[in-house]
């Protein structure tokens, strides 16, 4: 079944568009982010491990990924496609995608720019029960401040706040390059890189031409 992995910046639109795929094509959306900010908010042993990373905008540790990433791949059956959305974020856990035999189909970059981020994730909503995001000027909600579904209101997430994007932006510009070469070296022919600048609709149009192929 067809495995995805979307790599791109905060903000640069990875959730979106896993979201929209795994409608469409059916397929299991694997979100590190969203998993962590559900054990938050349900109070778990993993949330209070990883509340600290997350607000500050630092990494949860690799310890911690890897094996809510591992039991979530044996979660999935064999028949449904997945795409990682936040995971791999750097070479360790690159390489335990690579050990345990998870063969990728595409991996797809979304680039966008710096200031692109911090516009993008200033201007988010979070439905924080369903995890669905809005943004106030490119998605915005039928109802101001309101999920579309449920009424309730909508948060700016913890991570959200312009100097905690800043924090993220570094620690994604120190990790992002070597996953980048390392999945061109490996696997140029599967590597893509996609202008995420762009309406999420037309890079949705984009992404699904290049996974028809
Ligand atoms: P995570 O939730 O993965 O955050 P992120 O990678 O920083 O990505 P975001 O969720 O902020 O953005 P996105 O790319 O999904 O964009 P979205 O589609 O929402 O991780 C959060 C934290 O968890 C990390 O900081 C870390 O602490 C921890 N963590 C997670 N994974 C980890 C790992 N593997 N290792 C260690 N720690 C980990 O879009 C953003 C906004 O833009 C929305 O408002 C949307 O409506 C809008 N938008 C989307 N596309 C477009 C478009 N094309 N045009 C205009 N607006 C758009």
């Amino acid at each position: 079944m067809l495995k995805i992995i979307l790599l791109g910046a905060p903000g640069s639109g990875k959730g979106t568009q896993a979201d929209l795929l795994a409608k469409r094509f059916s397929m299991y959306h694997l979100s590190t982010g969203e998993l962590l900010r559900q054990a938050i908010l349900n109070n778990t042993e993993l949330g209070l491990q990883a509340k600290m990373a997350i607000d500050s905008g630092q990494l949860v540790p690799n310890n911690i990924i890897i094996n809510l990433v591992k039991h979530q791949i044996m979660k999935v059956k064999d028949n449904c496609g997945l795409i990682f959305d936040g995971f791999p974020r750097n070479l360790l856990q690159v390489e335990m995608l690579d050990l345990e035999g998870i063969l990728i189909d595409w991996i797809i970059y979304l680039k966008v720019t710096d200031q692109v981020v911090i516009n993008r994730l200033t201007g988010r909503r979070y439905h924080p029960k369903s995890g669905r995001v809005y943004h106030i000027e490119y998605n915005p909600p039928k109802l101001t401040g309101l999920d579309d579904f449920t009424g309730e209101p909508l948060i700016v997430r913890s991570d959200d706040q312009e100097s905690v994007i800043r924090d993220r932006l570094s620690i994604y510009h120190k990790n992002n390059a070597e996953v980048i070469d390392w999945y061109k070296t490996h696997f140029p022919k599967k590597f893509v890189e996609i202008d995420a600048t762009i309406p999420f609709n037309q890079v949705f149009e984009e992404i699904t031409h290049i996974i028809k192929k």
